[in-house]
């Protein structure tokens, strides 16, 4: 694939987080998802791709745009790409005016991202030191143990990251018990996962369930940081026993980085619509401008590049909303 496709790709999320910030704080997550769904596509439609979504807004039926099957880009000609996205991560942060939402996109060559049935994934997410050390299969406490000695740090300065959930509350006793510090997110565990690749961030590890989708996300970006994610679905109910057997996904299986995204020829942009950690979110500075921050990576060369862009919206009608 053709390494300029990822500015291309920062394109699109930027366009997402813009429509979406439009939305902060005003109390409406479907309008900010739509804003962002739309303005992704319509900015899709200008990439020289010929990309189907693996990973969307849900099944044909269920979503008018971005579903499962759509394809995207100018089509016939270009490189055939599957394409995950998530116009907002963070829906319910972006109605609040909380922090931590984001607009996200990996791509990668047909049949090499996880088609993720939309239900709760188990996840683990460490930064490089910590590949190889720790797995889903061990322990908690011997998890935390195991990071903070390839951390080399002891483990009360163990920084654990997860969701804000009640579903999580035993998760927590535990770090506590062990003398680590937690740093809970309201919503938004894509961020939350890449923040264990920057020790800027002073978050070591993330743990807890979220989104399979979201997990295929996060585990595209960790390719591109050179850390390790794993993640085994939580199938509870038969209908989702039988989802996952419909998209040819084990439910049982511990699902190493690799089962989630094969290969090396991976691509991840993200944008910030609110600020996070890692990513700014959008400032407007007059009626017509906005200031995006995004992160760009490619797995295959490990470049991980933060890009701060101002964009004058009245110079594309076709993509903005006048709002
Ligand atoms: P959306 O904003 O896309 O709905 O997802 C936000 C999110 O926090 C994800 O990052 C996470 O994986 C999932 O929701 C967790 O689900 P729940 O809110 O049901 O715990």
């Amino acid at each position: 694939m053709d390494r300029n496709l990822a500015l291309n790709l920062v394109r699109v999320t930027e366009a997402a987080a813009i429509e979406s910030a439009k939305f902060l704080g005003r109390g409406d997550k479907d309008g900010a998802d739509e804003a962002a769904v739309s303005a992704m596509r319509k900015m899709f439609s200008t990439v020289d791709i010929d990309g189907t979504v693996v990973i969307g807004e849900g099944e044909m039926d269920e979503a008018p745009m971005l579903y499962i099957g759509e394809k995207v880009g100018l089509g016939e000609g270009h490189p055939k790409v599957d394409i995950a996205v998530d116009p907002v991560d963070g829906t319910v942060s972006v109605a609040k005016g909380f922090n931590n939402a984001i607009a996200i996109i990996a791509m990668a060559p047909e049949g090499k991202l996880l088609h993720a049935p939309d239900m709760y994934m188990q996840k683990i997410a460490v930064g490089p030191k910590v590949k190889g050390r720790v797995s889903l299969d061990m322990p908690i406490p011997d998890i935390l143990v195991e990071t903070a000695k390839a951390l080399d740090k002891p483990i009360e300065e163990l920084t654990v990251t997860m969701l804000d959930r009640e579903r999580h509350s035993n998760l927590m006793k535990i770090c506590r018990q062990m003398g680590c510090r937690i740093k809970l997110v309201m919503d938004g565990d894509v961020a939350a996962a890449i923040d264990t690749c920057f020790s800027h961030t002073g978050i070591d590890i993330m743990l807890g369930s979220g989104g399979a989708p979201e997990g295929v996300l996060a585990a595209a970006a960790i390719k591109c940081l050179g850390g390790d994610f794993q993640g085994r679905l939580i199938a509870e109910e038969e209908s989702e026993y039988k989802r996952c057997q419909k998209m040819g996904v084990d439910p049982e299986q511990l699902l190493e980085l690799e089962d989630l995204v094969c290969g090396d020829e991976v691509y991840f942009a993200a944008s910030g619509i609110s600020d996070g950690n890692l990513l700014k979110g959008v400032i407007f500075d007059s009626e017509n401008m906005a200031k995006t921050h995004s992160i760009v990576m490619r797995a295959e060369t490990g470049t991980i590049r933060f890009v701060e862009a101002i964009h004058r919206l009245n110079k594309k009608p076709y993509i903005y909303a006048n709002k």
